[in-house]
């Protein structure tokens, strides 16, 4: 059972490294769960599946799981049907929700979207067995603190460069603001040079592993491949065997 949150800086490669670890995990034999939190959403075209409905759009349904007597609301409603019903499979049998967006306000925001959405992430994080995957964007915060309780551990994708490393320190802040302990760096869209290989040793969190940048991302994505389909899976494989060491603590 391992719960993963990625994250990081826009366009560093997020989406792809949860489609790909999705991919190598399934095929571990795995069941897989990966959940799109970002409000750009991409991970359903990522993972080959079709338009998923994003949960933040269900107004109906947040209105009777959500909505109590005389304006109140529910802050623990009832959502573990929703995971069979709104949910896609991919040909891996990957299960693949959306959340959509998220109302940023800070820890105090109560909106009844967000009470639903917060309680389909403790739902997820709680209750799914095998590999739960997060695909999200940093400032996740606004979730409020303690959502995350329980995500093993978060992945956070930087680019060699100086304003993807930047981020790092918002990702440390943002794991610490949901209670998240182990952080685990993947450097993505590598091109070998003496200040990518310094800039990559003055990270002070584990490695997991170096995506080199290659044409074959980009060719997927123009051609609509899933990118475990179309890219050297090795640098990945090797990350997952590294993140399932660090969860289980070697
Ligand atoms: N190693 C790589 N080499 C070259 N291109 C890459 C690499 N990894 C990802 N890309 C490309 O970079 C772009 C952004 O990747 P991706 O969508 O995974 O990032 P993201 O962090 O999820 O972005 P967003 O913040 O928009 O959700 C895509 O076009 C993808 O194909
Ligand atoms: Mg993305």
């Amino acid at each position: 059972m391992v719960k993963i949150a990625i994250s990081g800086k826009g366009g560093v490669g997020k989406t792809t490294l949860t489609a790909v670890l999705a991919h190598l995990f399934a095929r571990d034999g795995y069941s897989v769960t990966a959940i799109d939190a970002d409000s750009a959403i991409n991970l359903p075209t990522a993972l080959g599946v079709g338009y998923v409905r994003p949960l933040s759009e269900l107004k109906d349904v947040i209105d009777e799981r959500v909505r109590g007597p005389m304006g109140t609301y529910r802050l623990n409603p009832r959502v573990d049907d929703i995971f069979e019903t709104y949910s896609a499979r991919n040909e891996d049998n990957v299960r693949v929700l959306v959340l959509g967006t998220i109302e940023k306000g800070g820890d105090g925001c109560f909106c009844p979207e967000n009470a639903f959405l917060r309680a389909i992430l403790r739902h997820a994080i709680f209750r799914e067995r095998d590999v739960l995957l997060l695909d999200m964007e940093a400032g996740i915060e606004h979730l409020g603190r303690g959502t995350a309780r329980g995500v093993d551990l978060l992945v956070a994708v930087v680019e060699p460069g100086m304003r993807s490393f930047e981020t790092l320190e918002r990702i440390e802040k943002l794991a610490k603001d949901i209670g998240i302990e182990k952080v685990g760096v993947v450097v993505n869209k590598y091109i070998e040079s003496a200040r990518a290989r310094e800039l990559i040793r003055k990270i002070d969190r584990p490695v997991l592993g170096i995506i080199p940048y290659s044409q074959d991302f980009v060719k997927a994505d123009l051609e609509n491949i899933p990118p475990y389909k179309a890219v050297n899976l090795e640098p990945f494989a090797e990350i997952k065997d590294n993140l399932l060491k660090m969860v289980n603590g070697s």
